[in-house]
């Protein structure tokens, strides 16, 4: 099957060419350096961009993959979860595309497809997905962080999840006190490289608790008040670096921890790892060491599919479709809030 997959939940304009497996084009624009100015993104900014970059990234993703939009045999886009005016453009698109084209639409969850972003690896993509089921998978991202068991292919359970802000949350407005443009994250990833994450004591929320949800608004808070008593200190790079590093170091070591817990418990053998935060390079790092002491295998999506796109949404949407799954109506709506437990399992 040639299936052409848009995606406009948040602030990145994506179109993928996938076919039998392969992603054979995805080509992602990002509006992060609009959204920097107003220090997060600004929603109605997002759909304009949006309406204004989603024709022509969806025939650079034609052009790219040598596709013709007569051969494309489904249309998939990204239905939820998401900023509703964001999701509004890609969906209404997919659902015109696959109308003027007589093919079947496929509405695909947002946090399915990070959950599968992991197996994206080679040609075809999906070769091995059996090969490593069950996992557990850590879904780390702007708005959120979750476990999930994957028992098999298309049949998951959310074991846990933030109970407040998400991880990446965490590192953009922690970015923020520091005085760090928007989005954060990578930035303090960078910063920490080399600074020393040991200097300053943050709190590791609900480290200890045997559950597997996640809290990270106590240690925003507690950076706060850090700046509040110590004005000067971010003024000075090297103990910038080191704040960076230190509050980095209790996010991962929180996610670690909690992950491989959770993978214990439920006595899987493999870790993936998916969604914008996985980029950062002390949670891969920490991460490979954790899984490896313990035999575990990991599959981390790699950095391009770690952040969204449309390639996993068109993956997953093929994958969906392989197996049986109906299309997704041509009217049907957008779903905002639409959480990964709500998603039908596969038959
Ligand atoms: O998955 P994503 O692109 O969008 C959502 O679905 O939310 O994730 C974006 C988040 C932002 O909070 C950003 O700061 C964070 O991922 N992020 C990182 C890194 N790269 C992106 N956080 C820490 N380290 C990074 N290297
Ligand atoms: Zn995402």
């Amino acid at each position: 099957m040639t299936l052409l997959a848009l995606e406009t939940s948040c602030d990145e304009t994506s179109a993928a060419i996938v076919r039998e497996g392969r992603v054979l084009a995805n080509v992602v624009s990002s509006q992060i350096k609009l959204h920097t100015e107003y220090g997060g993104v600004v929603p109605e900014l997002a759909a304009r961009e949006h309406l204004k970059n989603l024709l022509p990234v969806a025939r650079a993703a034609l052009s790219d993959a040598g596709i013709l939009p007569r051969e494309l045999e489904a249309v998939a886009a990204t239905q939820g979860p998401g900023l509703g005016i964001a999701l509004l453009i890609g969906l209404k698109a997919a659902q015109s595309f696959a109308f003027a084209l007589n093919k079947p639409f496929i509405g695909i969850n947002h946090h399915e497809a990070h959950l599968y972003s992991p197996w994206i690896v080679g040609q075809p993509a999906v070769a091995d997905f059996a090969a490593f089921q069950p996992n557990l998978s850590l879904i780390v991202s702007g708005g959120h962080t979750m476990l999930v068991l994957v028992e098999s292919e298309l049949n998951h359970r959310v074991l846990g999840g933030t109970i407040d802000d998400a991880a990446g949350e965490c590192f953009d407005k922690t970015g923020k006190l520091l005085g760090l443009p928007y989005p954060a994250g990578p930035v303090i990833d960078r910063l920490a490289e080399t600074g020393n994450p040991k200097a300053y004591a943050f709190p590791r929320p609900l480290l200890h608790e045997a559950n597997d949800d996640f809290s990270f608004s106590g240690l925003k808070t507690s950076v706060r008040y850090f700046v509040r008593d110590n004005p000067t200190l971010v003024d000075d790079p090297q103990k910038l670096r080191d704040l960076c590093a230190s509050a980095q170091a209790a996010i991962v070591e929180v996610l670690v921890t909690k992950a491989i817990r959770a993978a214990e418990r439920a006595g899987v053998r493999c870790v993936t790892a998916s969604g914008g935060v996985s980029c950062n390079r002390a949670l891969r790092k920490e991460l490979a060491r954790a899984c490896e002491k313990r035999g575990f295998t990991l599959r981390v999506a790699e950095p391009s599919l770690c952040t969204d796109n449309a390639a996993m949404i068109g993956i997953l949407a093929e994958r969906k479709w392989l197996h049986g799954v109906a299309p997704t109506p041509l009217d049907a709506e957008i779903r905002p809030g639409w959480q990964l437990a709500e998603v039908p399992q596969s038959p």
